[in-house]
């Protein structure tokens, strides 16, 4: 049986319920701030660059960023939810985030207006269009200065095709129970997750697919968005990272520039 799949479904599905079944990874501080170590690492941020958290959700890299005291970090997604949360958690700690409504694909911002971009969270392969994750990395080298660099952090495509399980189920607390049908195809995973709640019963019954690529498949998108010393960790069990990576064990994380030229 085949997954039914609405194309838009990516333009509804981030809201506070997302909140809640992604909340292992996208609401665990701890996460997040091994995230930043790492982004920190690879890439010699400072307090002086401009910061692109593309399809940064909820915020919680640009916020961590910004509690580190880069202020010049701005958020677009897509979510005017997600956008609504970023805002209201950036306001209570007097943070003077700019966060953005937008499409990744075009976001408006100027060219070589940014020192570095931030794509975490596997924030690619939302769209039906294969060519919508190159449109949005080619957007990526635009907003980026001669020299910049970005950071793409997607599910290992290699590693999920090896351990796929078709169903699969978790726990939130006493209230919640998430429980998610899967089908893999050539290049992509498609799924429907029932998501129950002891209190209010049924509250949620979607349909998403999303593309996944193993970390060669990465380095081509990157060069073919006009990046050039693309670099890719996969396993991330790179004796330069001296960080426990074990959460992060099945991503891919390439990090690319922009040409001087
Ligand atoms: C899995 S979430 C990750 C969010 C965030 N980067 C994080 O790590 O918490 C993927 C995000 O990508 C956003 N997104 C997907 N496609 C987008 C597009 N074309 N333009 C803007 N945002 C997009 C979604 O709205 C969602 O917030």
């Amino acid at each position: 049986m085949s997954i039914p799949v609405d194309p838009e479904w990516w333009k509804s599905l981030f809201d506070e319920i997302y909140l809640l079944t992604d909340a292992r990874s996208v609401c665990n501080h701890e996460i997040t701030r091994l995230e930043v170590d790492l982004i920190k690492e690879l890439l010699p941020i400072n307090e002086h660059h401009r910061i692109l958290d593309l399809c940064g959700g909820h915020g919680r890299h640009s916020i961590e960023l910004f509690s580190r005291g880069m202020r010049g970090c701005v958020l677009l997604d897509y979510s005017r939810r997600l956008i609504r949360r970023a805002r209201t958690a950036a306001q209570e700690k007097n943070y003077n985030l700019l966060c953005v409504q937008g499409d990744a694909r075009w976001t408006g911002f100027s060219t070589g207006s940014f020192d570095y971009v931030l794509l975490m969270g596997n924030s690619l392969g939302y769209q039906v269009e294969h060519e919508s994750d190159l449109q949005i990395l080619m957007e990526a080298n635009r907003v980026l200065r001669p020299g910049g660099a970005i950071v793409v952090d997607v599910v290992d495509g290699a590693e999920l095709k090896r351990s796929f399980r078709p169903q699969a189920w978790h726990a939130i607390g006493e209230d919640i129970l998430v429980c998610r049908e899967r089908e893999l195809e050539e290049s992509r995973v498609k799924a429907r997750e029932i998501v129950i709640s002891r209190k209010h019963g049924q509250i949620r019954d979607c349909t998403y697919a999303i593309r996944y690529y193993e970390p060669g498949a990465v380095s081509a998108l990157l060069c073919r968005a006009g990046f050039e010393r693309v670099h890719v960790l996969s396993g991330l069990s790179s004796q330069k990272i001296k960080l426990d990576l074990g959460f992060m064990n099945h991503r891919t994380i390439a990090t690319a520039f922009k040409s001087r030229n």
